[in-house]
This record gives C-alpha cells, sequence and structure tokens, in this order.
C-alpha cells in the first residue's frame, strides 16, 4: 500500500546510516541567551525533526548545539564578573543548556568547548593541517575587535571622534571597537586552498543558503583569500587550547576551536561509517556566515576531510529596526517569553514569521496573534468541528461515498506532503507552514459553506463531508509534528489517532481507517486562546 502512495522521490526508506547531522552555532557565553539563539536552535531543530520524519525506518537524525567557551571576550567577561574563569562558564553554559531543554530542543549532545573530548579533537585537527602544511609562523600585525574574536584590514576599519576628543577605530562592518595588535602568531595557508574552495562552491549550488549569501561568499572567494591568524599569544590570551607543540606560548584562536566543534560531536577523530560527519546542514545566523562559508570548509579541505552540505544562514529578528543583540541591549530573555506564550506557540511564531533572506522585527503582540488566529481560530477550530457530537468520525472514514467527495481538497491533501518536502529542502519554513495552512483553511471553508450539521437527513453526505475534512486536520496534524510537536501531538490525540500511525506513511488520504473512535464528544479543546485586555 505504502508503495502505492509514495513512490515520489521526496522521501527516502532505503538510505545509506549515516544520520542525518544537523548542528546550531555554539553561543559565546559572555553573556545570558536571547530569542535570537532561541531562533537557530528552533531552526536546527525543526530541520532535524523533518529529515528524521521523512526516514521513519533509517537512523535518527542527528543533532547538536552548545556553548563557545574560550577566547578574550569570555576571559574579559569572567574578569568583569570578578569569577574565575572556569566557574563563570560552567555557570553560563547551564543557561544555554536550560533553554534548549525548556524549549524542547531535542538535541543529541550539548557540546562546550571546555569538554576534554573536544580539546583532544582540535589538537588533532590542529596536527593534521600541520602536517598537510597548512600552517606556519609569522608575525601578525592587525586590527582585532575582542567582540567579534577576529582580524579586520586596514581597509576596513574607520576612525571616530569621540566625546573627549580620542580617537577610537572600529570595524565598518560591525561597528565594534578594535585595537592594534602586532604579535607572533601561527597562520593558516587560507591563500593556498583557495582554488579548491573557490571549485566547491561553485559546483555545488546549494552550498550556502540563502542563494544571496551564496553569492556574497562566491564574489569574496573569487577576490581572493589572505592567510589568516589561528593562535594567538598566551601573554594576550590565556584562556584557550594550547597548541600542540607550543603549549606554553600560544592558544588556538577561537574561531578554529569553536568551528571544530563540529567534529568533536560527530566523534572525530574517530570517525566511523556510521558517524555523523558530514553534516548535513549547519544552521547560523547571517552575521558569522564568513567563518562557516570560507574558513570552515578551507579548514576542512585542507585536513581532508569532508564538507558539509549546506550552510544554512538566517536573517536577524530586529527590535523596532535595530538587530537584536546582547551588546545593544535590546534582547528578549527566551526563557520568559516560553513561559509566557507556551513553547510551541513561540516556535510557530519564529519558523513562520521569518525568512532567510531578510529581517523581521520581533513582538509579543505577534506571538499572541498567530497564536489565537492560526492555531486556535484555523487549526484548532476545524479538529473542534470534526469532533462535534454531531458527527460520526469512524463511520465516516470507513465511507466511500462517490457522489459527495471532494476531489480538490482530497489532492490537496495528497499533494501537500512533497510540496512541504519541497520547501523544506530549500530550509523554508514559512512557506512550508502556509501550505499547510492553506489545506487547513480550504477545509474550514468547506465546513462553513456544506453545513454538514444541517445534513442529519442525508447521512451519506454527511459522512463524505466529515472524511474529508478529518482527513484534512489528520493529514495537516501529522506533517506539522516536526514544527508544533506538543499542540499538532494533542490535536492527533483529539481525533483519536493511534500513536504508530503518524508518521510520513499515514500522510495521505485514506492510509488510516481506524482511528476516531469516541473523538466526537463534546468540549475538550486541545488549545486555549491567549486572552489580552
Ligand atoms: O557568534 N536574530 O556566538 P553568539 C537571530 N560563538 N539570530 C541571532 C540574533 C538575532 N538577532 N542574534 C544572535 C557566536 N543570533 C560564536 C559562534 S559557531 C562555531 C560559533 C544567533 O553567541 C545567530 O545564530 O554571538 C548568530 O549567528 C548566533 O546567535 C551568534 O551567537
Ligand atoms: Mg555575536
Amino acid at each position: 500500500m505504502f508503495t502505492r502512495q509514495f513512490n515520489s522521490t521526496f522521501f527516502k526508506l532505503n538510505e545509506v546510516n549515516k544520520p542525518y547531522y544537523v548542528t546550531t552555532p555554539i553561543f559565546y557565553v559572555n553573556a545570558a541567551p536571547h530569542v535570537g539563539h532561541l531562533h537557530s536552535m528552533v531552526l536546527a531543530d525543526t530541520i532535524k525533526r523533518w529529515n528524521g520524519f521523512l526516514s521513519v525506518t533509517n537512523t535518527p537524525a542527528y543533532l547538536t548545539t552548545g556553548t563557545d567557551e574560550h577566547g578574550l571576550k569570555v576571559q574579559q567577561a569572567s574578569a568583569n564578573a570578578g569569577v574565575e574563569t572556569k566557574a563563570f562558564v560552567d555557570n553560563a553554559s547551564k543557561t544555554f543548556k536550560i533553554l534548549a531543554d525548556k524549549a524542547h530542543i531535542s538535541y543529541d549532545r550539548f557540546i562546550r568547548t571546555t569538554d576534554d573530548d573536544h580539546i583532544e579533537a582540535s589538537r588533532q585537527l590542529w596536527k593534521i593541517l600541520q602536517t598537510n602544511g597548512y600552517i606556519y609562523k609569522g608575525q601578525h600585525s592587525g586590527w582585532y575587535s575582542v567582540s567579534d574574536e577576529t582580524f579586520y584590514p586596514e581597509t576596513q576599519i574607520e576612525k571616530k571622534k569621540l566625546e573627549d576628543g580620542s580617537d577610537q577605530y572600529i570595524s565598518i562592518e560591525t561597528g565594534k571597537t578594535v585595537e592594534w595588535s602586532s604579535e607572533e602568531n601561527y597562520f593558516f595557508a587560507l591563500s593556498k586552498i583557495q582554488p579548491q574552495l573557490l571549485d566547491h562552491i561553485e559546483k555545488n549550488k546549494r552550498f550556502i543558503f540563502p542563494q544571496k549569501r551564496y553569492e556574497q561568499i562566491l564574489r569574496e572567494v573569487k577576490e581572493g583569500l589572505s592567510d589568516l591568524s589561528i593562535s594567538r599569544p598566551k601573554s594576550r590570551c590565556s584562556w584557550g587550547i594550547p597548541v600542540p607543540g607550543a603549549e606554553d606560548v600560544q592558544v588556538m584562536y577561537v574561531w578554529l576551536d569553536a568551528l571544530t566543534n563540529y567534529l568533536t560531536s560527530a566523534g572525530f577523530p574517530n570517525l566511523k561509517p556510521n558517524s555523523p560527519w558530514p553534516a548535513n546542514v549547519h544552521v547560523i545566523g547571517k552575521d558569522i556566515i564568513r567563518f562557516h562559508a570560507i574558513y570552515w570548509p578551507a579548514f576542512l579541505l585542507a585536513a581532508g576531510l569532508p564538507l558539509p552540505d549546506h550552510i544554512v544562514a538566517h536573517s536577524h529578528w530586529t527590535m523596532k529596526g535595530s538587530k537584536m543583540s546582547k551588546s545593544l541591549g535590546n534582547v528578549v530573555d527566551p526563557v520568559q517569553t516560553l513561559n509566557t506564550f507556551g513553547v510551541d506557540s513561540v516556535k510557530f511564531f519564529l519558523m513562520n514569521d521569518s525568512f532567510l533572506s531578510r529581517d523581521s522585527d520581533y513582538s509579543n503582540d505577534r506571538i499572541i496573534h498567530r497564536h489565537n488566529t492560526e492555531l486556535v481560530n484555523k487549526y484548532g477550530n476545524l479538529v473542534v468541528r470534526v469532533c462535534g457530537k454531531a458527527f460520526n468520525i469512524p463511520r465516516s472514514i470507513s465511507s466511500d461515498s462517490k457522489i459527495f467527495r471532494n476531489e480538490s481538497l482530497i489532492h490537496q491533501i495528497n499533494d501537500l506532503p512533497e510540496k512541504v518536502a519541497t520547501h523544506m529542502k530549500n530550509f523554508n519554513t514559512a512557506q512550508a507552514l502556509s501550505d499547510i495552512w492553506s489545506l487547513i483553511s480550504s477545509a474550514n471553508t468547506y465546513v462553513q459553506e456544506s453545513e454538514p450539521w444541517t445534513l442529519k437527513s442525508n447521512i451519506e453526505k454527511q459522512d463524505a463531508i466529515i472524511k474529508d475534512v478529518s482527513e484534512a486536520a489528520r493529514v495537516s496534524s501529522i506533517l506539522l509534528n516536526s514544527f508544533i510537536p506538543e499542540i499538532s501531538s494533542a490535536m492527533l490525540d483529539r481525533l483519536e489517532v493511534s500513536k504508530d500511525k503518524r508518521n510520513i506513511l499515514f500522510a495521505s488520504y485514506g492510509t488510516d481507517t481506524s482511528y476516531g473512535k469516541n473523538a466526537n464528544r463534546k468540549g475538550d479543546y486541545p488549545i486555549k486562546s491567549i486572552e489580552t485586555d
């Protein structure tokens, strides 16, 4: 039966054993988490769940998130707090883990860059790069931004006059203060790997999402790349992973250390055929695209390791037009938001109201609005309607009226899984949700117009309507499981759909003929409106 229903290519039953591997950035522990961090976690979690959903019979998908704990920025934050650095990062890391748990992020590893296996993996990667001839020692002079943890070339710096008349130098790109530093450190031969990197990017049009970021990176790589400083003298930054062979004098550049987390979580240096590496998707914010789309693949190429399939750079949440960021202080506490509105309502808002290619403005009113209109009035209402006392779902779904079938609604149901899959292949959660909501709306309109409650004397017609509409509610709910797991499960519970019939094999019309027993009863609403005054 299933092969008849699904002979399309979008969903794969016989894939290799490697789990589908999704990552979030690892977050700096110098400040508390905010809604932007939550967004990356939720997007990665949704991508993981969706891909796990598409391969029901295979290895489950694998997700990592965690914290980035080394570097000058963190060292300075702990000094400012007057707390010993390790104690400081232990505590701050916990707040991110609490957030991931609170948001029901289905991570398989919460990685910390202070974990022993990560320190080992980073040192190992360094040694491989060195053996392969990509590391050399040199004198480095340049403008360093502690906030961005990166050097900027002279051309990307501008002078700003402070109120007291003194000069301050800042990065043109990020507006962050930079300081001149001249030091001896190790370099990575980025220029040497540039042709290979360019070739890879040119051949893999889906390497970077969205398209405009792909073009931006392609342009940058084409223009040529200068070698990268990948260590810092211990005298400037002591909080880091010691450089192999120079343990007493140099620590690794925090970005090399941080990026390696994606390998550590996959078991590197002991990668096995079934290990998660290479990652399928690195979810990041657009602010850290250069590190992920240039430096990271360059390190991997130089080390002879396989590259990730996709780098997905989402845009930013803004507050009244400016980026939500800890340095601007306009951040929203994500734990409080989750507590106030509920996990799935926040997730729905984040995935429905954001786009990869443009920023969106955050507001609590919009979360409430989405909850009340989309989740309660449209989706909840559909489920509650077919569960009405006047109808009989089990009898309806086992009936088969040739005259009263709503062919266009049935088509819409059957086309939906592949449509959602196509949008998710492009990491477009807003469009995926929008297509699911089109079905929900069509089904609601059909009930409204056909008025099945008036058909007591034409049970064949009433049952036919209830069958098509319940199927729309059931299939939508199954497809929504990756996006709003708790709410969609509550809806499937309300429809009395058995737990083992909630996977992709049942996401089409007529595939489940045994649900709805005792579902037609009064009240018992799976979701309630949020009251506002
Ligand atoms: O950059 N809107 O960590 P970080 C959406 N440790 N997402 C946002 C956001 C906003 N306003 N603000 C932040 C680092 N983010 C490094 C990463 S990875 C090997 C190392 C999200 O704490 C977004 O994903 O500054 C962004 O890239 C990330 O948080 C930056 O977090
Ligand atoms: Mg940042």
